[in-house]
């Protein structure tokens, strides 16, 4: 219905142009008379004037001189004068633009009714009646006619019946069908399969009507097929009634029912034919046409192009239910590049943006736009401090208590899990070290200058149990060992750039989940001190998955998120990984975006399973190119295509090759 099909009733030729004219002068010419006569003083006498025009004795009365004046008062004189003003004003375009009705513009100049199909100026048109339908079918299963590659146009009626008559015509059928079954039982037939079939679908039927489950309907549909000339006419109807037999559908032409076929197609809710079809609400409610995958809202930011019908998937995940994304795909698929096409869109939209980069890819991007990059390494570079409290109160807790609770966490993942007893020990030695520099649980003396990770070291080795003597041996290597220098300084970092960066690539393996656990609590804290609209981009996530206390915590922010106007989007190349662990899936189901890209062949089956696909989604992301994938939007799905500008794609990409190329200009 998208053609321009009201073509066909604009195409006025000269001639016609010449008869509205004529009619129009006419028309014009009364209502101008009309007016006269308003203006008239002798308003009284009019009536009376006009019947005597009318009166066959007419003539005798004129010479009359007293009528004569009462001509001229009524207007009879003005005609002439007012003819020839009225066309010396009006030109041919006024007399067809003015007060024409509704009807007289959309209405065709003529309609030519054939056979099996319809003239219309320089149009063809074929009415389609739907006279069978499948046993079975699923939801949306008209989309492939809804969707259809030309203009059509679909009526569908839905007339209710009353449940007391259909009960009462059922009864009947029923009672004939087993009289039939039993007459042939008696004769020792064979039973007729069919008819066994059609008797347990009525009395299924009879029983949800009578429980009140179902309702029942008629049902008419009628398809209306539009083309520019008789040949296109056939191939167009070809093409769709085999579209409707791959659905197991037959439709067939309205022969000689052209014009009232034609009618009821038109959106005025009339149906000429009535050919109808029962239906019970189940069936009805898959006849339900708009549930096309649309994906396209009227704000928020462009991700791509929907390869379905070329839409463009513009959407705000704000709009959710949470904020939450998920980017699944194997390497090299494109996610990275998704995440960060979406993040500079989102910034110019003033969504601010903090994004925790293991690979160190984020870099050039947060360069232009200039944002800050706060790398994290052994010997030189930004530094952060695991005790450092950063003022911020919330829900009525004081802040050391949550501070320990995130430390508590910290240590977990740093020691690789403790027992009861250590974890007691700790508790009590990271009190006294806090009480060493003067912070309790006053919340006056939070803002003092918070201890280091060595001073914990003293404390628990000055303790006297020997659990504290092993934990400190164990911290040994944090402070004096290979991986020291990274959490024992003073912060030397703030987050207050619409953009900022956290990179933990020059740090060792081993400490990047660490540190990546401390950079998630310091985000934490600070994002729930000014609520503002913010997007955390967690890449390479699987790193956050590796230790149940990492996983568990990165759970929680996702868990809360929403209600601090925050976005996470987790990222990660290793589905298993993540599928296997009961957090991960927690994130997921926390997750109203998701994003599925290429897979391997080892991990889609897992994806299937719970992401429910269709065996056909499976089989595109395992064949789907780089930057293709799946959109889950709430309970939308839509195949995408990921779009840049060259511009964007300049800044974004990771492929040593463009890079390389960027690097010799
Ligand atoms: N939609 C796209 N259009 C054009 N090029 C793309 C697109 N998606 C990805 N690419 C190219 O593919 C490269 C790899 O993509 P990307 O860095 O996003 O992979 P990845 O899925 O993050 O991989 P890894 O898991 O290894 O980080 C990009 O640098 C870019 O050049
Ligand atoms: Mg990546």
């Amino acid at each position: 219905m998208t053609e321009n099909n009201n073509n066909y009733n604009r195409t006025f030729d000269s001639k016609t142009i010449q008869q509205l004219k004529e009619k129009e002068v006419q028309t014009k010419f009364s209502t101008f008379k009309e007016e006269v006569k308003t203006e008239d003083t002798e308003a009284a006498k009019k009536v009376e004037d006009t019947e005597r025009y009318n009166d066959p004795a007419e003539e005798k009365k004129k010479v009359n001189p007293l009528l004569k004046l009462v001509d001229k008062l009524s207007g009879k004189e003005k005609e002439e004068e007012a003819k020839q003003r009225y066309e010396s004003t009006y030109t041919d375009v006024d007399v067809v633009a003015k007060d024409l009705t509704i009807q007289d513009i959309i209405a065709p100049i003529d309609l030519e009714v054939d056979f099996n199909d319809l003239q219309i100026g320089d149009y063809y048109a074929r009415t389609l009646f739907i006279s069978g339908y499948p046993r079975f079918v699923g939801p949306n299963w008209l989309s492939p006619i809804v969707n259809f590659e030309h203009s059509l146009r679909i009526s569908t009626f839905y007339y209710p019946v009353d449940s007391k008559t259909i009960l009462e015509k059922l009864k009947k059928k029923i009672g004939e069908m087993e009289a039939s079954l039993y007459s042939q039982m008696e004769d020792r037939k064979v039973v007729d399969p069919s008819l066994k079939v059609a008797l347990s679908d009525a009395q299924q039927l009879q029983d949800s009507i009578a429980e009140g489950t179902e309702k029942f309907f008629h049902f008419a549909m009628y398809v209306t097929i539009y083309a520019r000339n008789k040949e296109l006419l056939e191939k167009y109807s070809r093409n769709v009634i085999s579209t409707f037999a791959a659905m197991n559908v037959t439709a067939r032409p309205a022969t000689l029912q052209q014009e009232p076929g034609f009618i009821s197609t038109q959106p005025i809710g009339v149906d000429k034919l009535y050919i109808t079809r029962n239906m019970d609400t189940t069936s009805i409610a898959t006849t339900f046409p708009f549930v096309s995958s649309e994906l396209t809202m009227d704000h928020g930011i462009m991700y791509g192009i929907n390869l379905h019908n070329k839409s463009l998937v513009i959407f705000d995940r704000f709009e959710l239910e949470n904020a939450n994304t998920v980017v699944f795909a194997k390497s090299g698929a494109g996610k990275s590049y998704f995440v960060k096409l979406e993040a500079v869109r989102s910034l110019m939209l003033g969504t601010e943006i903090i994004i925790i980069d293991p690979e160190r890819e984020y870099e050039a991007l947060c360069t232009a736009v200039n944002g800050s990059y706060i790398s994290f390494s052994q010997d030189k570079g930004n530094k952060m401090n695991p005790f450092e409290l950063s003022g911020v109160k919330d829900e009525g807790d004081d802040e050391l208590r949550m501070k320990l609770l995130a430390l508590h966490g910290f240590f977990k993942v740093l020691f690789g899990g403790l027992s009861n007893v250590e974890e007691s020990l700790l508790d009590r030695a990271l009190i006294l070290t806090y009480r060493e520099k003067g912070i309790t649980f006053d919340p006056a003396t939070q803002t003092k200058k918070p201890p280091l990770l060595e001073d914990l070291y003293k404390v628990l080795k000055g303790m006297a149990e020997t659990e504290a003597h092993d934990l400190s041996k164990r911290m040994e290597k944090y402070i004096i060992g290979s991986a020291a220098g990274v959490f024992n300084e003073e912060s030397n970092f703030e987050i207050n750039n619409p953009f900022t960066v956290f990179s933990v690539r020059d740090l060792q393996e081993e400490l990047k989940p660490l540190a990546m656990y401390l950079m998630l609590d310091f985000i934490w804290t600070r994002i729930r001190k000014d609520i503002k609209r913010r997007l955390l981009i967690v890449d390479e996530a699987w790193y956050m998955m590796q230790s149940l206390d990492s996983a568990s915590f990165m759970y929680s922010i996702a868990k809360r998120a929403r209600k601090y106007y925050l976005g996470l989007t987790t990222i990660t190349q290793d589905v298993a990984d993540f599928l296997n662990n009961d957090m991960g899936k927690a994130i997921i189901s926390n997750s109203s975006l998701q994003v599925l890209m290429k897979q391997s062949p080892s991990a889609v089956e897992k994806l299937q399973q719970v992401f429910n696909l269709s065996d056909g989604e499976r089989n595109y992301l395992l064949n789907c190119d780089r930057g293709q994938g799946l959109f889950f939007a709430g309970s939308n799905h839509v195949g995408i295509q990921i779009l840049s500008s060259q511009a964007e794609h300049e800044l974004i990409t990771s492929d040593p090759r463009d890079l390389e190329r960027k690097c010799r200009e």
